[in-house]
């Protein structure tokens, strides 16, 4: 399968917060933002694929600045690593006051998400072409993150069976 490079897939989103984003004192509901940042990372994620993806994880959220009606948010998401059949994407936003011109970072995600077939199984994506040192550097980084993410899946995963057994006794014997 033929590779395709970041930029082939990078985008630019911007979208104004209006009245029914935000609660009564028009502070935006962190979820709006939530789902900004997931629509930005779904298209970065298609047009590498161009098959249906899905989200599997998001990491960790911090708002660092509030976002308010009338406030335009940027988001500019990239893959920083593609697997066999996941890839992550990482997403910035930024809030510009439309009368002050001032510009804040909000908040930055890294989501994966994994290319379903026609049946909805995980399947094989294009191999992504790192063109640049930043790539490199995104991709190392993304690696990282990735072998952490598997071995918190394993934990968990790990910790559910042993509840399960020490509530099945005849699971023990049977295994
Ligand atoms: C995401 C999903 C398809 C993974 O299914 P699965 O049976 O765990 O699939 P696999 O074990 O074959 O893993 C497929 C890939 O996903 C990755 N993956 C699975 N769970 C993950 C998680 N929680 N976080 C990060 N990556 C994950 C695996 O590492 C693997 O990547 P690779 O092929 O690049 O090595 C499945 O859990 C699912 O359908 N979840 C619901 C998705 C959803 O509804 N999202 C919200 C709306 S879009």
């Amino acid at each position: 399968m033929e590779g395709k490079s970041c930029k082939d897939s990078n985008i630019i989103m911007t979208q104004q917060m209006n009245p029914h984003d935000a609660n009564l004192a028009g502070n935006v509901h962190g979820g709006i933002i939530m789902k900004f940042i997931d629509s930005a990372a779904l298209a970065v994620a298609v047009r590498h694929a161009r098959v249906n993806t899905v989200t599997a994880s998001i990491d960790r959220l911090d708002f660092h600045y509030p976002i308010f009606v009338g406030d335009l948010l940027t988001a500019r998401a990239s893959l920083n690593f593609v697997g066999r059949t996941s890839m992550e994407i990482g997403v910035r936003v930024e809030t510009e006051n439309l009368m002050t011109e001032q510009i804040h970072h909000t908040s930055s995600a890294y989501l994966t998400f994994v290319a379903l077939d026609k049946s909805g199984r995980p399947m094989m994506l294009p191999p992504l072409v790192l063109d640049t040192d930043e790539d490199q550097r995104q991709n190392l980084e993304a690696k990282t993150r990735r072998e952490m993410r598997l071995k918190e899946k394993r934990r968990k995963r790990q910790t559910m069976l042993i509840q399960i057994a020490l509530l099945t006794p005849k699971f023990l014997h049977s295994s």
